[in-house]
């Protein structure tokens, strides 16, 4: 059975297309199976998308030393209608910014474990680009998707 890995993601610039790039490339690795790895951006994703995934990845620039509005848009609209949903799901994060990344990390980790969400792999704090940074994103990717594989 084919489960879905939903990346939700705000992406404003050629650095953060990168590192999102890295992480989906690791989250469909050759060697992970039976995992479809569905790509949207915080401000199209949907309720339907998320009750239909069986894991997350989140990914945001620091803005203000919090998440992007965007992707806190996706959660305000999203995080009641799926309350009761998506417990015991895992989840990975990625942040992007020089400065008050913690401020982005711990909003999003506060609302995933509002709802329930198991964080499986360390929430990724990335000042950069370059290799080492896509090497990390690219672990995220593998690792959250890898536990879904069958
Ligand atoms: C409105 C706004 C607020 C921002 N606030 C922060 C911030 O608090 N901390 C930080 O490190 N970067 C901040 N940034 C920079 C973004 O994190 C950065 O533009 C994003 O990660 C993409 O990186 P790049 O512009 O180098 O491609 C901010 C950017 C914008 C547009």
């Amino acid at each position: 059975m084919t489960r879905t890995l939903l990346v939700v993601h705000h992406t404003p610039s050629p650095l953060t297309r990168e590192l999102l790039e890295a992480v989906l490339a690791g989250a469909r690795d050759p060697e992970i199976t039976g995992v479809d790895v569905r790509s949207v951006p915080a401000l199209g994703a949907t309720v339907p998308d998320v009750l239909d995934a069986d894991g997350f990845l989140f990914g945001t620039p620091a803005n203000f030393g919090y998440m992007s509005g965007a992707l806190k848009h996706f959660f305000d609209t999203v995080y009641y209608p799926c309350l009761d949903a998506v417990a015991g799901k895992p989840y990975g994060a990625w942040i992007h910014g020089n400065n008050d990344t913690v401020g982005a990390a711990r909003g999003v980790e506060t609302i995933a474990s509002g709802w329930g969400l198991e964080k499986v792999f360390g929430t990724l704090h990335l000042a950069d680009g370059g290799k080492a940074a896509r090497e990390r994103c690219y672990e995220l990717g593998g690792t959250v998707s890898a536990g879904l594989s069958d």
